[in-house]
């Protein structure tokens, strides 16, 4: 979708717009995995987890992100997927190559940033349906537990500081290409783990 087809507000509401498809069709074949179901269900999704905060690993180290975002660092998840999957007693999936480079462009850095940043929110639903497999904060869904000063909040500071950018229509549209991506590769990942 292009960036001008829709008529939102902000950056972050055009964003959502133009994913809105992506996303739910990867919230509904995730939820079709039954990832309830019992623990080595649930640890299929964390794999999926796992492989898509691999890939993204190079944004924590952009420069112009860590400018834009004072608590970049902070953000990543890739610690917390790890040890949810190794408390589940889950081997890692094999080592792949870096796939972002930390140098990306700051739209598409930023469009990918956004899809891992979103699927917090998501993530405060599935936490709480965790509970019913024994899960929580403290063992196999560590990286789903809200940040400490709420998820809304944090996810209010991401999209601020995403609509304070200014952008060339672009870049605008390369970081809504670069969230489509993201949403793709977490598609990829699901259906190698869910076969
Ligand atoms: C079964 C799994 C999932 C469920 C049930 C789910 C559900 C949700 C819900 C309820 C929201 C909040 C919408 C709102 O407040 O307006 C949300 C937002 C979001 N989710 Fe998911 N989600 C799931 C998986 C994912 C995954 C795996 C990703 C990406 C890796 C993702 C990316 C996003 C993004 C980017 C947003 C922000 C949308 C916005 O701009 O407001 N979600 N999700």
């Amino acid at each position: 979708m292009n960036a001008t087809d829709t008529l939102e507000a902000t950056r972050s509401q055009r964003l959502k717009a133009a994913t809105r498809d992506s996303h739910g069709a990867l919230d509904k074949r995730i939820m079709a995995g039954d990832i309830f179901a019992d623990r080595g269900r649930f640890a299929r999704f964390l794999r999926v987890q796992y492989r898509f905060h691999r890939d993204i690993d190079g944004l924590y180290a952009n420069a112009a992100l860590d400018a834009l975002l004072p608590d970049l660092a902070e953000r990543r998840r890739l610690p917390q997927v790890t040890r949810d999957l190794r408390d589940l007693e889950q081997t890692l999936p094999a080592p792949v190559p870096l796939r972002l480079d930390p140098d990306l462009p700051l739209a598409a850095a930023l469009g990918w940033l956004y899809v891992a940043e979103g699927s917090n929110l998501g993530g405060t639903i599935l936490y709480k349906m965790a509970a019913q497999l024994g899960l929580d904060a403290d063992f196999g869904a560590r990286h789903l537990a809200a940040h400490p000063d709420g998820a809304a909040r944090h996810w209010r500071e991401f999209t601020a500081a995403l609509d304070s950018v200014v952008l060339t229509d672009v870049e605008e549209q390369q970081m809504i290409d670069a969230a489509d991506a993201a949403f793709r590769s977490v598609h990829v990942h699901v259906e190698l783990e869910f076969a």
